[in-house]
């Protein structure tokens, strides 16, 4: 992490705690239903594991990876997707795990393409959201913790041009 500067935000435990809180609540809403857990690559891939493994139910686990083309700090609405859902979604109880949601742009167009393979429903959980970043009308069923202004996040799946993503923390990179 040389010439980086960073602070840490959310620590180990702190993460660990609100997952499982969230994992028993999915839990209690999901008893007996047909769950597909669909995890967003790269960056929610810590955060999926470890709530798939505290949620006591039986989950098919499958993946899907996209992301929201150009600068960070220029609009953009073009998403490219790049790894597919294999699932058949009919009729199943989706519950679709990100990482992070900051303008929304990436969340609103993943989920207009799984509606279209018509589950029974579909639960949007995040780990953090950036409500002062947000664009549009996200749909968010639940969120992990909200920051406020515009933090740039690392650690815990989060990455910086790929790095930092194995950190057990999450902390924000000091400009
Ligand atoms: P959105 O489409 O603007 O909501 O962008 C969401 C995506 O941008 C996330 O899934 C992340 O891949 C990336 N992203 C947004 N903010 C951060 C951050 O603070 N750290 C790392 N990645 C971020
Ligand atoms: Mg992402």
């Amino acid at each position: 992490m040389e010439n980086i500067k960073t602070s840490i935000v959310y620590d180990q435990d702190q993460i660990q705690k609100r997952v499982k809180e969230i994992a028993q609540v999915l839990t209690q809403s999901f008893k007996g239903k047909r769950v597909v857990a669909i995890g967003m690559l790269k960056g929610s891939f810590r955060f999926y594991c470890d709530l798939v493994s505290a949620m006591d139910l039986d989950i098919l686990c499958d993946f899907y990876s996209a992301s929201s083309y150009g600068l960070r700090n220029k609009p953009s609405t073009e998403v490219r997707l790049s790894l597919d859902v294999q699932v058949d979604l009919q009729d199943k109880h989706v519950i679709l795990i990100e990482d992070i949601v900051d303008r929304g742009i990436t969340l609103n167009s993943v989920l207009s393409h799984l509606k279209a393979r018509k589950p029974q429903s579909i639960t949007t959980v995040t780990l953090i959201a950036k409500p002062d970043q947000m664009q549009k009308n996200v749909k968010m069923d639940y969120v992990g913790f909200e920051i406020s202004g515009d933090p740039f996040l690392i650690g815990y799946g989060l990455d910086y041009r790929e790095e930092f993503r194995n950190l057990p923390y999450i902390a924000r990179i000091e400009t």
